[in-house]
């Protein structure tokens, strides 16, 4: 998952169930806090399970005693439906046994009646805010469990082992990196390794997609914010450097960071301390940065687009990840790659691809580089029964996207085989030209209908191997 935190955006209120026997109780506590939270109310302990079942409790204040069942039976229960749920306790007298049950299970803290209106809200907050910092590491344990599992960098081209050296000498130090690449290169590949070679390994590595943040949440998101900052932060909400913190943020479509956060950064990439929105006192963080952009940032700098002081302040060392037709001897070896990943992934024994098939991915031109290459290998393994994919099995578009307007793929095979993949790829594309209409093709093609008929017939036995970019191949009878 990328870093996308909607789940705790601001203008969500969190909600708070209270659950007492005593209507007049549960309406008390509702005046208390319906100003901050969505509050919900049940009269015992069944009442609340259900409750918990069919909404996304934040927090909920437990009366120990209740009709039906006992307080630390329903915590027990409530913390097995939602492990994250807070649980407050709401007593008359405060035993130390209980105390010691209830701390076991999980509950936040004690509230004994007869409490003020202060106490409630000052719990409530804290405990919130435990929730919110919670969710952050479980979050963070995900994205290091995952960076550990299938995130290596395949390749052996000499642009990639230098690639490979450099990541290993930068992971040593702490020096800001700014990753330049085309879409789909691996330039969060790149971070991650050279977050996970470097002393940081086990602390949190936090990607930020800029361009995917709302503009008015960019600031909170990177920056964090105190409670009360603005209308709808209803608790304090820690930014992405602090997340970050020990570990390595990773910036990612940074000429998307609007101008007053590109100053705003400038100064904690020099001072090394964040402030969050609306906050009063700046915060010592350590926090390794990467980022990186497809666009060339010099040129944003150039139009006035970036701010150069940033720019240069990133730029301390450049990483540039090559574009895939650039390292094309590691096309079989991606290949074997996402073969195997997708196998696993789809419980398929794919073994490899055809020569031909090889061929044609070679000659393609990969504007998608690796993201693209890999989604074609994911397609390929769902589609193909047999152990080899066959040029055959490819879609039309990597067939006809060879580099110089001669047929894909045909380099180096047989003189049969590649007349034949000639003549596929030429019937493929006056097809598609005149939109299936066969007997019109075979017009153009001077061939008889027939012919072309029986040809199609053969090719599109499974119309998506046909075809792929225009979809099953249609029976258009045009004469
Ligand atoms: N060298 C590589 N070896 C194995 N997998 C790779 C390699 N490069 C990229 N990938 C895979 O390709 C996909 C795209 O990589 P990544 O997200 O790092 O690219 P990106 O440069 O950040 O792309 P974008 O600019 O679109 O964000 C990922 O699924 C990644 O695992
Ligand atoms: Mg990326």
């Amino acid at each position: 998952m990328e870093s996308n935190s909607s789940d705790h955006a601001p203008h969500i209120r969190p909600t708070v169930l209270v659950v007492d026997d005593d209507a007049g109780l549960r309406e008390s506590f509702r005046v208390i806090l319906e100003d901050e939270y969505e509050v919900l109310g049940a009269a015992d302990g069944l009442a609340a399970l259900d409750v918990l079942r069919s909404r996304q409790v934040d927090l909920v204040l437990l009366d120990i005693r209740l009709p039906d069942m006992d307080g630390i039976e329903v915590l027990d229960r409530l913390k097995n439906l939602d492990a994250q749920v807070e649980v407050i306790l709401v007593t008359a007298v405060k035993t130390v046994r209980t105390a010691v049950a209830a701390m076991k299970l999980g509950a936040f803290d004690y509230l004994t009646k007869p409490f003020d209106e202060e106490e409630v809200l000052g719990l409530i907050r804290r405990a919130l805010e435990r929730r919110a910092l919670e969710r952050e590491v479980v979050f963070l344990r995900s994205e290091l469990a995952r960076a550990r599992d299938f995130d290596q960098l395949v390749g052996q081209h000499v642009e990639m082992q230098k690639l490979q050296q450099i990541i290993s000498q930068v992971a040593r130090t702490t020096s800001t990196v700014l990753i330049t690449g085309e879409s789909g290169t691996g330039k969060e590949l790149v971070a991650r390794a050279i977050h996970r070679q470097g002393p940081r390994h086990d602390k949190p590595f936090v990607p930020v997609n800029l361009p995917a943040l709302s503009e008015t949440l960019m600031e909170s998101e990177i920056f964090g914010h105190e409670r009360g900052a603005f209308t709808g932060a209803y608790q304090r909400k820690l930014g992405k450097f602090e997340a970050a913190s020990g570990g390595t943020l990773f910036l990612d479509e940074i000429g998307a960071l609007k101008p007053e956060l590109q100053a705003k950064l400038l100064r904690v990439l020099q001072e090394r301390e964040v402030e969050r929105v609306g906050g009063t006192r700046a915060i010592k963080v350590d926090v390794r940065v990467i980022a990186a952009t497809n666009v060339d940032l010099k040129s944003a700098v150039a139009n006035h687009g970036f701010r150069e002081d940033l720019y240069y302040r990133l730029n301390v060392v450049p990483i540039r990840v090559p574009a895939l037709r650039d390292r094309r001897q590691d096309i079989p070896l991606l290949a074997d790659h996402f073969i195997r990943k997708y196998n696993q992934a789809f419980n398929k024994r794919v073994e490899r691809l055809s020569a031909e098939a090889l061929a044609v991915l070679d000659a393609y031109a990969w504007p998608g580089n690796v993201r693209e290459f890999q989604n074609a290998i994911e397609r390929l393994v769902t589609l193909v029964d047999g152990p080899v994919i066959e040029s055959s099995d490819l879609p039309l578009e990597l067939a006809l996207g060879d580099r110089n307007a001669r047929a894909a793929g045909t380099d180096g095979l047989p003189l049969k085989r590649a007349r034949e993949e000639f003549e596929r790829q030429m019937i493929a594309r006056v097809l598609e030209r005149v939109r299936w209409n066969q007997s019109e093709a075979a017009r153009l093609l001077g061939m008889h209908r027939n012919t072309l008929k029986l040809k199609v017939a053969k090719w599109g036995r499974h119309p998506s191997r046909f075809s792929a970019a225009t979809g099953p191949v249609r029976e258009v009878d045009g004469d």
